[in-house]
C-alpha cells in the first residue's frame, strides 16, 4: 500500500508503545485512527496527546479477548467513520517471564489469549467486513523476533508469536486476491510499557507459575527502556507496508538473521545437525559471558525469569540462563 491518506486505521494496543507509535505515524500520514486499548489511563494519555493536533482520532476501550466487545467496537468504527477500516493493526500484546516448566494453564490462557486469541478475534471480526467493503487494505500483526527464537523463559509468549507468524503467511496468500495485503512485524526490544503487562492480567487467570512482583516489573521497565523508539519502529513498518513486505524485521541485517533461523531448523533434523547446533549454542553462551547484555543488568537480583518461590521442585541451578 502506497497511499494512506484518508484511510481508516484500527490499532489494538494503540494507546501505548508500538501501537501509540503507529497511531502517531499513520495519523501523520492522513489516516483516521481508531485507538483500541484495555487500559483507560493509556487511552486518556493518548487522547490528550492528539487533542491539539486536530486530527481524526477515536478511542475505544476494548479487551481484544472479548469477542462480543470486539464486534461492538467494529460496529462503532463504522458508525463513527462511515466504513470499516482499510488498515488493521493487531498490535496489543502482553508478556510474562518464567521457566517453561513452571507455566500454569492460566499463564498460557492469558498470554496466548491476548497475543494469539486477540489476533484471531481481530482477523475474524474485520476480514469479512474489509472484503465486503471492497476497498482492499493492509493488515499488520505485531509478532516478535521471539516468534523465531525459542525461549525457555517466556514460552507461552514465544508460542503465540510463532503462531501469528504462520497465521499471517496464511492470510497473506488468502487475502491477496481481494487486494488486502498482510505484514507481520517482528521487532526485538521496543521502548514501551510492556513490562507492566501483569497490571491488565484478569483476576480469573491470576494463577501464575512465574515470579512476578514489583521488583521484576521495575527490572522490566529498565530493560525495555533500551528498546527501539516506537515512532522509529512505526516508520520502518510503514516503509515495509509501502513495499508489501510480509515479514518486517526492524534490524540491520534481517536476511542474515532469517538465514540463521532456517539453519537452526535444518540442524534440528539430523544427529549431526544436533551436534552442530550444540556448538553454535555454546559459542553464543560464551559470547554472552564475554559481552554481557546491559539490558539484562539487575535481572538476577530482581528474581526476573524465575519460578515463583513455592515451586521448590524447580532446580534453578540446572536451568538455562536468560
Ligand atoms: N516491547 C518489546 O520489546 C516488544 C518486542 C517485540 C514485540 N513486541 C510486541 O509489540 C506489541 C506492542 O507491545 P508494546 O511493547 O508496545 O507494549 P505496551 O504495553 O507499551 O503496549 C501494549 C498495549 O496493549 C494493551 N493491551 C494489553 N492487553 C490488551 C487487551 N487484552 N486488549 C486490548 N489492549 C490490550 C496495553 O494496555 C498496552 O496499552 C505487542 O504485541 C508485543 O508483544 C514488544
Amino acid at each position: 500500500m502506497k497511499e494512506f491518506n484518508g484511510k481508516v486505521a484500527f490499532i489494538t494496543g494503540g494507546a501505548s508503545g508500538a501501537g501509540f507509535g503507529q497511531a502517531k505515524v499513520f495519523s501523520e500520514a492522513g489516516c483516521k485512527v481508531v485507538i483500541a486499548d484495555i487500559r483507560q489511563d493509556h487511552l486518556d494519555q493518548a487522547v490528550a496527546y492528539f487533542k491539539d493536533k486536530k486530527v481524526p482520532i477515536h478511542a475505544i476501550r476494548l479487551d481484544i479477548t472479548d469477542r462480543k466487545a470486539y464486534a461492538a467496537a467494529a460496529d462503532e468504527v463504522e458508525k463513527v467513520f462511515g466504513e470499516p477500516p482499510q488498515l488493521l493493526f493487531n498490535t496489543a500484546g502482553v508478556n510474562a517471564f518464567g521457566p517453561a516448566e513452571a507455566s500454569t494453564f492460566e499463564d498460557y490462557d492469558w498470554v496466548m489469549g491476548v497475543c494469539l486469541g486477540g489476533v484471531v478475534n481481530g482477523m475474524v471480526t474485520f476480514v469479512p467486513r474489509m472484503i465486503r467493503a471492497g476497498k482492499g487494505g493492509h493488515i499488520v500483526t505485531v509478532s516478535s523476533w521471539g516468534g523465531f527464537v525459542a525461549s525457555p523463559n517466556c514460552t507461552p509468549y514465544s508460542t503465540a508469536k510463532a503462531a501469528v507468524v504462520m497465521m499471517m503467511e496464511c492470510y497473506y496468500q488468502a487475502l491477496k486476491p481481494y487486494g488486502i495485503s498482510v505484514s507481520c512485524l517482528c521487532p526485538g526490544g521496543i521502548n514501551s510499557n510492556i513490562g507492566e503487562s501483569s497490571y491488565t492480567r484478569p483476576k480469573h487467570l491470576g494463577n501464575t507459575g512465574y515470579n512476578t512482583n514489583e521488583k521484576t516489573i521495575a527490572f522490566m521497565r529498565k530493560h525495555y527502556s533500551y528498546g527501539m523508539d516506537p515512532v522509529e519502529l512505526a516508520n520502518v513498518l510503514k516503509r515495509g507496508m509501502e513495499n508489501d513486505v510480509l515479514f518486517i524485521l526492524p534490524f540491520d541485517s534481517p536476511e542474515t538473521m532469517m538465514r540463521e533461523t532456517v539453519e537452526r531448523y535444518v540442524n534440528y533434523v539430523s544427529p549431526e545437525g544436533m551436534k552442530r547446533q550444540e556448538i553454535v549454542a555454546a559459542a553464543r553462551r560464551d559470547e554472552m559471558k564475554k559481552h554481557p547484555n546491559p539490558m539484562m543488568e539487575g535481572a538476577e537480583e530482581a528474581g526476573w525469569g524465575k519460578a515463583k518461590p513455592d515451586l521448590v521442585w524447580i532446580d534453578e541451578s540446572v536451568r538455562p540462563k536468560n
